[in-house]
């Protein structure tokens, strides 16, 4: 079974969490397209939500799939968020940000009820580290924030978009580093992380998620 189908079968069994009158926050990337896709058709079947859209990207797929996309001031709360990671290990613990969505994602992830990760079975490790975690770093700082990610061993790499720095949503840069060899504690290294001034926010998202699931050939397995 490919990577591809085991994205779908979890977002299928994810979008069985969703019921009407819940406002509902929508993930970014490959896997939650799937998840996006499955909730355009149970609203074209008469499922009635509100959804908050953790990318422009996601915005554009859900109103076009007549899903009803309001902001998050609107939302106040969120009943569920379901949403792909990059890496989720034994403890519910994430890498997110590959697709660069990871401070709306993140915001909307501390301010929703419910968590659910939704990921093909390669995403699925016992220590976070081999994909590189994603920073997201102020413009103005962020060629020296590069420096001192470096002297701390991080491998810092600013990403690109061809030639040109990549640009978030925000309009912010990314940086990704190599977290793999490093013995600090992840909710040490976050907490290190954050008082460096001009990083908005990293990719480690340590205690938000309640809810995984894996596909894994035909099956999902679910872990809550
Ligand atoms: C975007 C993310 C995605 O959830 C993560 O990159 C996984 O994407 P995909 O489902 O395409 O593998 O964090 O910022």
């Amino acid at each position: 079974m490919s990577a591809v189908n085991e994205k779908k079968v979890a977002a299928l069994e994810a979008v069985k969490y969703v019921e009407s009158g819940m406002t509902v926050g929508l993930g970014t990337g490959s896997t939650a397209f799937f998840m996006i896709e499955a909730i355009g058709e149970m609203v074209q079947n008469g499922l009635q939500i509100k959804a908050v859209a953790t990318s422009d990207e996601t915005e554009k797929l859900a109103t076009k799939l007549g899903i009803k996309i309001i902001s998050l001031a609107e939302a106040k709360r969120l009943d569920v968020t379901i949403d792909g990671a990059d890496e989720v290990d034994e403890d519910f613990q994430l890498i997110k940000g590959g697709g660069g969505a990871l401070l709306r994602e993140k915001i909307v992830a501390h301010n929703s009820d419910l968590n659910i990760i939704i990921a093909d079975s390669s995403k699925s490790v016992s220590k976070l580290g081999k994909f590189k975690l994603p920073i997201e770093t102020i413009p103005f700082a962020t060629q020296l924030i590069v420096k001192e990610l470096d002297s701390l061993g991080l491998s810092p790499v600013q990403r690109m978009n061809g030639d040109a720095n990549y640009k978030t949503d925000e309009n912010n840069d990314i940086v990704d580093i190599d977290i793999w060899d490093t013995h600090i504690k992840l909710t040490d290294l976050e907490q290190q992380l954050k008082t460096i001034p001009g990083i908005v926010e990293t990719g480690l998202f340590l205690t938000t998620t309640n809810v995984v699931i894996i596909g894994k050939g035909e099956e999902t397995i679910v872990r809550k």
